[in-house]
């Protein structure tokens, strides 16, 4: 529960000590492995650990490891289900067409991939014929997932498609039945949207993705203002 009277005065304090300027502490990473050893101190130094990784047969194949790309501070983590082609050559997520249609759809909302949004893919490397991904793959690369939602800290997550939906919640639904509620996943709120490439396959679906993109913005701001409060109160 946020109290507004503490952090009313907490505010009335450091207006009296430090004018107009507000002092909050800086996110501290502090993450410990299960086997007791530090974790990694930023999703860069996480980047360089995991790029060579040959755990799953995609690795030979692959041309890039497809990390993420965007804020490592994003309150909002996009996460679509694995790289095509031109992600695989390019080594960044949703180069393609679908990308673009992704970008407005981000500025739609005042965002993009350099401005509080972080995107990634469940599998880091390109599944052959952009098959969807093996359970065994996921199993292999989800750890990665959960640690680049440890180091990022979003507030939400949005799965991008079916696809996602379905291998983040452990669902074998249809996208409507996933849509419109807020699920969890790994403690963090989880809402289900669109593929962008479905929207380029089928423009009847454009509203409907608008309308979650609106929502998404909403819970932004919304969770903002009162993360705010909270995390100024305990400081
Ligand atoms: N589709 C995805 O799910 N991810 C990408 O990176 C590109 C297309």
């Amino acid at each position: 529960m946020v109290d507004y009277h503490s952090a009313d005065r907490y505010f009335r304090q450091t207006k009296e000590l430090y004018g107009n300027t507000c002092y909050v502490q800086e996110k501290k990473l502090n993450i410990v492995m299960e086997d007791g050893s530090p974790g990694p101190k930023s999703l860069l130094a996480f980047h360089e650990q995991i790029s060579d990784c040959l755990k799953c047969a995609l690795g030979k194949k692959r041309d890039k490891f497809v990390f993420g790309v965007g804020d490592p501070n994003a309150n909002l983590l996009l996460i679509g289900e694995a790289p095509g082609a031109k992600e695989d050559e390019v080594g960044e997520p949703f180069v393609g067409r679908a990308g673009k249609m992704l970008d407005k759809m981000l500025s739609a909302i005042d965002r993009s991939r350099e401005k509080d949004v972080y995107i990634c893919n469940v599998l880091k490397c390109r599944p052959p014929d952009n098959r969807d991904p093996l359970p065994s793959e996921v199993e292999q690369c989800e750890s990665y997932l959960h640690m680049q939602i440890q180091l990022i800290q979003p507030k939400l997550i949005v799965a991008l498609g079916r696809v996602a939906g379905k291998t983040l919640l452990g669902l074998d639904t249809a996208l409507k039945d996933m849509r419109n509620i807020t699920h969890e996943y790994a403690g963090t709120p989880l809402r289900v949207t669109y593929h962008p490439a479905a929207l380029l396959r089928n423009s009847n679906f454009k509203p409907a993705a608008w309308e979650d993109f609106k929502w998404i913005n909403t819970f932004l701001e919304k969770k903002n203002k009162l993360w705010y409060l909270e995390k100024t109160i305990k400081y």
